[in-house]
């Protein structure tokens, strides 16, 4: 047995995804009719707390969708230096958003509501306009270090007092919930977009999913379709996510 530990996005699905998948009922899901996508969106809304989810093909597109329909060109996003969304998404977030970011040298990545005060621009004319504050949980770059609910708890109540939308690249959250014990269901309250990978920690063979407030869904869905990510029978490979 080869024992590959690049990363966990090259395991295999298992036999049962397999069978999961071979056995999906499938639909044109740009219409909304495919039965296993529409069961996973739900799914993974109800499984963090929160009202809708759009499947895509990647982390990728679920984080450059999130930080979309939370700005406007010529924003700020306040985010850690070695964010996934900054440093490894191609610069999407100046190409596709036309946003700025601000970083944050955080601690092994994670980023605390002073450091988060410091860096939140005066409402003046000469700076752009602060609009999220972006979590990674766990942190890729800093081998999977993870915040506690507790600590995103006073982030988000913080970020929230200041007007801020709270995005989160949960691409490994499931991992961070194993380490930290908090309940999945609890983080829909912190944040207004999440991205979760179904490829990664989880063992799918592709996905994830942007669960969102309902206010976000439509949008989101739009800018889905924009960056080329409307996908039809997409429920073969939803069924495997399930
Ligand atoms: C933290 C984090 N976010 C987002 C992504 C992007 O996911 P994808 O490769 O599916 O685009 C990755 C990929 O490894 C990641 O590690």
């Amino acid at each position: 047995m080869t024992i590959d530990l690049r990363s966990d996005t090259v395991t295999k699905p298992t036999p049962d995804m397999k069978s999961a998948m071979f056995a999906a009922e499938v639909g044109d899901d740009v219409f909304g009719e495919d039965p296993t996508v529409n069961k996973l969106e739900e799914k993974c809304a109800a499984l963090l707390g929160m009202d809708s989810a759009v499947y895509c093909p990647s982390g990728t597109m679920t984080n450059q969708i999130g930080i979309n329909v939370l700005t406007q060109p010529y924003d700020e996003v306040i985010c850690y230096k070695g964010a996934h969304i900054y440093k490894y998404e191609g610069g999407g977030l100046m190409g596709n958003s036309h946003v700025s970011v601000k970083l944050l040298a955080g601690d092994r990545g994670r980023i605390s509501v002073d450091e988060i005060s410091q860096n939140i621009n005066n409402d003046d004319q000469h700076y752009p306009r602060t609009s999220v504050v972006a979590l990674e949980n766990t942190v890729v770059r800093e081998a999977g270090s993870f915040y506690s609910l507790r600590e995103i708890e006073k982030i988000s109540a913080f970020a929230r007092s200041r007007s801020l939308h709270m995005h989160l690249d949960g691409a490994r959250l499931f991992n961070a919930l194993i380490a930290s014990g908090d309940k999945a269901s609890d983080y829909g309250k912190y944040f207004d977009t999440i991205s979760i990978c179904l490829s990664k920690g989880l063992g799918a063979p592709v996905g994830s999913v942007l669960v969102c407030k309902k206010e976000f869904a439509k949008k989101a869905r739009r800018m889905r379709k924009v960056y080329g990510g409307a996908w039809r029978q997409a429920g073969f490979l939803a069924a495997a996510g399930i």
